[in-house]
């Protein structure tokens, strides 16, 4: 399995342009099988994005990778199911469910099982589902889910506003009979763009104040070309890794407007911004300072995304700051990791305590998820001494070519294959 080792303590210094947002190319790949063709501009190339491809494949489309922009023809769908290790391959393969129904009529899912966030449960997909004509039933660790009398328009409100059933809702209702309203509804900028994407293929989809989705039904949508917004996880941990070794960046590619609650959170650990139109600038010279209470919330609140990689900065802060997760059960395994290299961090259910200390130094630890993966790369930059970061298979499903973009920063960073690992690994899987 591959690793990344890095000699820490070098200054991230430099211009880095971000790449398309991972989570808005995945349900926008989702939708593409309910127009002819389309072409997506700015998509990554990451694994969970090959994922996405695998299971278009599988369902009868052909896809086409050209630099940064993917083609989707669908053809005649072939599959209305998506097979358990395709399923497995990526958590948000979920996302499909919504728009294979409103394709097929039917759809075929394994049921995703628990991930490395804690448990994430899909019951807001289905009962919404379920309200939009689907009726499902589980079948031996399957979904099978069909809308035989056709899906038609519905009120939904959402409990919470999950991410992943709004855009589920959307794609099964974006070509549904009459009209859908979503109250509540996650309002986080890749909804959005999910939203532009179906109105530039001839989709009806409008946000009436700050959290209701409309959703006129349309028979159809078109081909279309969609150019997705950049990555604002992705920009604000290159933010943190200039930070965290009192480097200076220039993030472009990117819009400030998306990372608003991060920013004075930046400011408030010294580090001096300048927001471009596209791009901002950050530098810090000192050591951090500590963060009064970081929340995570739904946007526009502060993304839970972007909660390991600021932990990463307080751990090397003059002073203690606290986190409290609110969105996912499980998200602080990157803290133990941390420790290793010797940050001091308390952990209490939803509450982290961070120390900072002055000092941290280079260890072997492994990734647990992508965005504490990323995270344990930034306190490898900081670290004295050499850190080896196992399992990255984590970080490559959202950071595009990270250790080629931190080594022109500046940073000494190097992927290393280990091959007895990966045979025994190809061995166990044979
Ligand atoms: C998406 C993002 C993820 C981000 C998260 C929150 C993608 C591919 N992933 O994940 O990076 O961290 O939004 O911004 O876009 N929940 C339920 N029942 C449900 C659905 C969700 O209880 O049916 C709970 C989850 O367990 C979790 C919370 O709601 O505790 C948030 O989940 P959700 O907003 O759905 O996140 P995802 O779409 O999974």
């Amino acid at each position: 399995m591959a690793s990344f080792v890095v000699q820490g303590s070098n200054r991230i210094s430099g211009e880095i342009s971000i790449h398309g947002a991972k989570n808005a190319a995945l349900p926008i790949l989702a939708g593409a099988i309910l127009c002819p063709d389309c072409i997506i501009h700015n998509c990554p190339d990451l694994s969970d994005i090959t994922a996405a491809r695998n299971i278009l494949s599988y369902l009868g489309c052909e896809t086409h990778r050209e630099g940064n922009s993917i083609t989707v023809k669908r053809g005649g769908i072939i599959n209305c199911d998506i097979p358990d290790p395709l399923m497995r391959e990526m958590r948000s393969s979920i996302v499909f469910l919504g728009a294979i129904i409103a394709r097929c009529g039917f759809a075929k899912i394994s049921m995703p099982g628990g991930c490395e966030l804690g448990p994430r449960p899909i019951d807001l997909h289905l009962s919404s589902l379920e309200k939009l004509g689907v009726q499902i039933e589980e079948d031996h660790g399957y979904l099978n889910c069909s809308a035989a009398g056709g899906l038609h328009g519905a009120v939904i409100s959402l409990p919470f506003p999950s991410v992943g059933a709004t855009e589920n809702i959307i794609l099964a209702s974006c070509t549904a009979q009459g009209e859908t309203v979503i109250y509540n509804a996650a309002r986080e900028p890749e909804i959005l763009d999910l939203i532009q994407f179906i109105n530039e293929a001839g989709g009806k989809i409008r946000v009436d104040s700050d959290s209701t989705i409309i959703i006129q039904g349309v028979p159809a949508l078109y081909s279309c070309e969609h150019f997705v917004i950049p990555d604002r996880i992705v920009a604000i941990t290159y933010l943190c890794a200039a930070a965290v070794t009192k480097g200076d960046i220039l993030v472009t590619n990117m819009r400030p407007e998306h990372i608003a609650a991060v920013l004075p959170v930046l400011e408030e650990t010294g580090c001096l911004l300048r927001q471009y139109d596209d791009a901002i600038s950050l530098r810090l010279d000192r050591r951090p300072k500590p963060v009064k209470n970081i929340r995570t919330m739904p946007y526009p609140g502060f993304p839970t995304d972007a909660q390991a990689p600021l932990m990463a900065l307080s751990t090397l802060a003059e002073g203690s700051s606290m986190y409290i997760e609110n969105i996912f059960e499980n998200r602080y395994k990157h803290a133990a990791e941390m420790v290793r290299m010797g940050a001091k961090i308390k952990v209490e259910g939803r509450v982290a305590l961070v120390e900072g200390v002055k000092k941290l130094h280079g260890a072997p630890v492994e990734c647990t998820d992508l965005r504490g993966g990323a995270s344990l790369v930034l306190c490898a930059l900081a670290a004295e001494g050499e850190s080896r970061i196992e399992k990255i298979n984590h970080i490559q499903r959202g950071y595009e070519d990270l250790e080629v973009n931190l080594s022109r920063l500046g940073a000494n960073i190097k992927r290393s294959q280990d091959e007895r690992n990966e045979t025994e690994e190809e061995n166990a899987q044979g």
